[in-house]
């Protein structure tokens, strides 16, 4: 057990490093992509709803654990629980991390691509063509290997604290630039329409596929706030000092949440500006969107390199989070030197992002379906432990540090984490497993009682939270 633990130096810095590692890829490539499958606006409306009641109180969940423990997730969950199945269970964080990087190292060498593209022109002929020419592939694969060489190093060398720094200058520079790129792309012929797309909803639409909807959008909230994984409770879990989780994480939220809606706002309208629409999106709809805007734009190498620039810190802050999970985990738990844990996981996932580069359809399935389920899967564990096994203590925790209003919400957000966002997010995560699976969830006729889709995952939600309410009143649940 590392009993000298690093903390953060400076009041700042651990927020700094947290917005870091939630604003990313997630923000700029992700969501326009799931947004541009998932019918636009119906779910730009449910993700903001979890973003909401779902992220900001899950994020305290992970903030709590992590700083009442200061350990790595796998640690955190063994050492406040003394019991061998939650430590069991949090080695599932650790495959959460593989996957993560596999492919966000895949899509951090895009924006590498990109980048040095901007140089030299690459992409301005036919920026459509040229997504589709250099996505997947051996090329994909070396720009990948070197977005995890960069990371790797960075984690190693420690230059965290340069990243840091770097973060304070990205967050502007990311706003304002994206803010000159939405007022330029609204005045495009036939932005609008990509505008109403985004931003009007269509109501029949969202309830006609709702159970569809539902777990891309929540998987893609919880994504972006990098939650599910460990990852806030790793940093966390370094904070030496009393701060007021609740408003640090509501801060970070908020941020967060704003560079995302407004990287639809830049994409949206180019896409249908270009007549690619909604549908062609697909994981290009960042690159091809940004890439023609650059194509057209005076300046435009220009623009390019420092947009694409920032874009690459923006992914780098994220993908070392990811990295820094299963390093702890190693480093804490296996007393490997950091060295050694380093190279011998980038060494895994220097195989697993090469496969995600070689196969698209593999890279949609880990990239999408897959990670929904699993940051899904993983934040009802953290919330289910912090209100069932910490219960008191998790309250006592929140409460350190925060003013008399975060103080009085407390015990609430304890039931709320603790009860009805389970329940609500293994609804979700029943019926992305449906959705993954391809089942056409009923109607089923029972005892003379006809249950439609909606229904029957109801029943399998209940059967399932029931079950574990149950499984875990042994512990000292509190609630
Ligand atoms: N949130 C980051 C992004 O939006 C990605 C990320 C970093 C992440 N660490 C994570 C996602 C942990 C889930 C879990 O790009």
């Amino acid at each position: 057990m590392a009993m000298t633990r690093e903390s953060w130096q400076t009041r700042i810095g651990f927020i700094l490093a947290a917005v870091g590692s939630a604003v990313g890829l997630g923000n700029l490539w992700r969501f326009p992509w799931m947004t541009s499958e998932n019918g636009g606006a119906a779910f730009l409306l449910v993700y903001l709803g979890v973003v909401l009641l779902v992220g900001v109180p899950g994020l305290l969940a992970e903030f709590v654990i992590g700083r009442r423990s200061r350990r790595n997730p796998v640690g955190a969950l063994s050492d406040l629980s003394e019991s061998s199945a939650w430590s069991a269970f949090g080695h599932v964080f650790v495959v959460t991390a593989v996957v993560l990087l596999s492919f966000y190292s895949v899509v951090g060498g895009w924006t590498l691509r990109y980048f040095a593209g901007s140089f030299t022109g690459a992409y301005f002929g036919a920026p459509g063509a040229y997504f589709d020419s250099i996505n997947y592939g051996v090329e994909a694969v070396g720009f990948h290997l070197l977005f995890l060489g960069v990371t790797a190093l960075i984690v190693l060398r420690g230059v965290r604290r340069g990243i840091e720094r770097a973060t304070k200058l990205m967050m502007p520079a990311i706003v304002v630039l994206l803010l000159a790129l939405a007022a330029w792309g609204v005045t495009l012929d036939g932005a609008s329409e990509g505008l109403a797309f985004y931003l009007s909803p269509d109501i029949a639409f969202l309830q006609a596929n709702f159970l569809h909807i539902l777990p891309a959008a929540a998987g893609q909230a919880l994504f972006t706030l990098s939650l599910g994984a460990g990852t806030m409770l790793t940093y966390a879990s370094y904070l030496g000092e009393d701060r007021s989780l609740a408003a640090d994480g509501t801060a970070i939220a908020v941020l967060n949440t704003f560079v995302g809606v407004l990287a639809g706002v830049v994409v949206f309208p180019i896409l249908f500006a270009l007549g690619v629409g909604a549908g062609g999106g697909g994981p290009g709809a960042l690159f091809v969107s940004l890439a023609s805007a650059f194509a057209a734009l005076p300046y435009g190498q220009v623009v390019g390199v420092v947009f694409f620039g920032v874009v690459v810190l923006a992914a780098l802050s994220s993908s070392i989070s990811m990295l820094e999970i299963p390093v702890s985990f190693l480093v804490d738990e296996y007393g490997l030197s950091r060295r050694a844990a380093v190279t011998s996981l980038t060494g895994v996932f220097a195989v697993t992002g090469a496969v995600c580069a070689l196969d698209q359809g593999v890279f949609g399935f880990v990239a999408g379906t897959l990670v929904d389920l699993l940051l899904t899967g993983g934040l009802v564990g953290f919330m289910l432990f912090a209100g069932w096994v910490l219960g008191a203590d998790a309250v006592t925790e929140l409460q350190r540090g925060s003013g008399s209003f975060a103080r009085s919400l407390a015990t609430p957000w304890l039931y709320a984490v603790g009860v009805f966002i389970p329940v609500f997010l293994i609804f979700t995560f029943v019926s992305g497993l449906a959705d993954a699976a391809g089942v056409a969830v009923g109607p089923l006729s029972l005892l003379g009682v006809t249950l439609g889709p909606t229904r029957i995952l109801l029943v399998v939600t209940a059967v399932v939270a029931v079950a574990s309410f149950l499984g875990l009143r042994r512990s000292r649940s509190v609630l």
